[in-house]
């Protein structure tokens, strides 16, 4: 039985919309509320039940809104609260529920409590809600222990005492305009108690939780048992492997000089002590408390922890209803890797009664067209991994754009916002080349995104065949498949059956069925065409030829008998 069984996040189709990247309603070029709101009648003709909306709050913008000064404010930038307010009755109007981001780990170097902390004295209650350390070493000159920050360099940077001599050192797990909080001190959890509460009564539905698996850090701060920046950098070696596999052809595709860009995974590392610290369930368990109070509303956190009972523990019944589980997105496009990284999604939510949260795509990595090898290639295969996700038990949250099969496009230098790009040495491009404007109609950048001359990121001339307006018109789009598997999803009584069992199928391919029902995905990750079993074809995310389903392809149909 799963948790909440019956309540609608448990098989909702989300949509990120990544604010900046969206629509632009006031020609600033950047994406606004009032753009989501005008574009809402879109994710309705989608399917789209929910919408994630990234932070939209006060923000000096070193992360792009993840840094944050003010969470209970809209910054200019987006609009103002009585524009989230007309958002949210547009929304419900509508019948979508909307959630926000909220981002409990750190705050602005801006926000008031830092900014207080600055000119006081070491061990002051200002600076308590915050991690300042004395440094290690002759005068302190040494940061307080070995940790990385995940945009590159050490997570520690050091303030001037109140008598203007080097002082104390903060800790930023991110960049250093991203301080983090001291959890330990009973007023951080008080104020983000608060800041859930502002937005549940305004009307949001619930919260995507920033770095769920951070905010607890271990007593004492220990070193990490091998220097944590080199942990972090075989993680975004791994990142950079995947992505250095699809940069020729990716490259072949938009035509550019540029490689192409990739993500900054955060840490899945085990044994980092940077992230998931057991003390971080008892912070889950008093977000929960509160939420609950509101009925309906949910919390689906960030959770880059990639060993199943450890990622379980995350969605016992007192903490998250939901956690991104980000095993598809960390896969390979074998049928083998991408089999197992199912299965270990549906055992580890199944172990806590948990309902499985499916995403390909998001802000922080390279796009699923780029990672599995860009140009026709992983547009195939997006295609098909988006067809048969859309097919498993649980939630799934497509990110804006991937539903029109978008590439990542290299952003030239000077054009770079990510704060990875500076951090690194401009040895690390960052994630610029995922969030580049949506393109909307017409035949010029920026497709309709904006009435301005310029946008925050360039709108790339390689999105002009991939326009929601061309692509309605073209029974075989991306976005046409995605409406129709979503329409399906919907009405089929077949995808409803909780149980995925799996069964015999050719070198390269896999094949599922979900009961009660019979609905059944194949995926051909091989050489050649393959016969399907037989059945009644629901959807293929390539038509078939000769009665086969294509290499690098998917189908949906309804098993005619029991396989086992
Ligand atoms: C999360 C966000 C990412 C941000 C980081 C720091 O990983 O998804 O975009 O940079 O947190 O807030």
């Amino acid at each position: 039985m799963h948790q909440g069984s019956d309540s609608w996040w448990t098989t909702a189709v989300g949509y990120q919309v990544y604010i900046r990247s969206f629509a632009d309603s006031d020609g600033d070029g950047v994406g606004d509320l009032r753009g989501i709101t005008e574009h809402l009648g879109y994710l309705e003709l989608i399917g789209i039940q929910v919408v994630w909306i990234t932070p939209f709050y006060r923000s000096p913008m070193a992360d792009a809104g993840y840094d944050v000064s003010d969470p209970r404010e809209v910054d200019p930038a987006f609009g103002t609260l009585q524009d989230f307010d007309e958002l949210i009755a547009e929304a419900h109007g509508r019948g979508l529920k909307v959630i926000v981001d909220v981002v409990p780990n750190h705050t602005s170097e801006q926000h008031r409590w830092f900014r207080d902390a600055l000119p006081t004295a070491p061990g002051s209650p200002e600076r308590a809600r915050y991690l300042f350390r004395d440094g290690a070493g002759d005068g302190g000159d040494a940061p307080p222990n070995n940790w990385a920050s995940v945009f590159g360099g050490p997570a520690w940077h050091r303030v001037p005492g109140p008598d203007g001599a080097p002082g104390q050192w903060y800790l930023h797990i991110f960049a250093p305009e991203q301080p983090d909080l001291d959890w330990t001190n009973a007023e951080v959890a008080d104020d983000l108690h608060a800041t859930l509460r502002f937005w549940l009564d305004r009307g949001a539905d619930g919260f995507r939780i920033d770095v769920a698996h951070g905010m607890a850090k271990p007593p004492g701060l220990p070193d990490a048992p091998e220097d944590s920046a080199a942990a972090f950098d075989q993680v975004q070696a791994a990142a950079d492997s995947a992505a250095a596999d699809s940069a020729a052809a990716d490259h072949a595709a938009a035509g550019s000089d540029a490689e192409p860009g990739h993500g900054v995974v955060p840490s899945t590392v085990d044994e980092d002590p940077r992230f998931d610290d057991d003390g971080v369930h008892e912070i889950h368990r008093g977000i929960r408390k509160v939420v609950d109070e509101y009925p309906d509303a949910v919390t689906v956190g960030e959770v880059w922890v990639s060993e199943p009972e450890r990622f379980a523990a995350y969605l016992r019944p007192d903490e998250l209803h939901q956690a991104f589980d980000f095993s598809l997105i960390e896969s390979e496009f074998t049928a083998a890797a991408l089999q197992q990284a199912i299965e270990k999604t549906l055992t580890s939510a199944a172990s806590v009664g948990a309902s499985p949260v499916w995403t390909l795509s998001n802000h922080d990595v390279a796009r699923p067209v780029t990672r599995f090898g860009g140009g026709e290639r992983g547009l195939l295969r997006a295609r098909a991994l988006l067809l048969l996700e859309l097919a498993l038990p649980g939630s799934v949250y497509l990110y804006n754009g991937e539903e029109l099969g978008l590439p990542d496009v290299e952003v030239p230098d000077d054009r770079l916002q990510d704060p990875t790009w500076e951090r690194s040495g401009h040895t690390e491009r960052g994630r610029d080349a995922i969030r580049l404007p949506m393109p909307w109609e017409g035949q010029e950048p920026p497709f309709g995104f904006s009435s301005g001359p310029s946008t925050w990121l360039p709108s790339p001339q390689e999105y002009a065949p991939l326009t929601v307006e061309r692509q309605l018109d073209d029974p075989h789009s991306t976005l046409n498949l995605v409406r129709a598997a979503i329409e399906l999803r919907a009405e089929h009584p077949a995808f409803s059956g909780s149980t995925v069992s799996w069964y015999g199928a050719p070198e390269g391919c896999f094949a599922f069925r979900r009961d009660p029902g019979g609905l059944a995905g194949v995926l051909n990750a091989g050489d050649g065409p393959v016969p399907l079993p037989p059945g009644e074809i629901l959807l293929t995310s390539t038509p078939l030829v000769d009665g086969l389903l294509p290499v690098d392809s998917s189908a949906l149909f309804l098993a005619s008998a029991p396989t086992d």
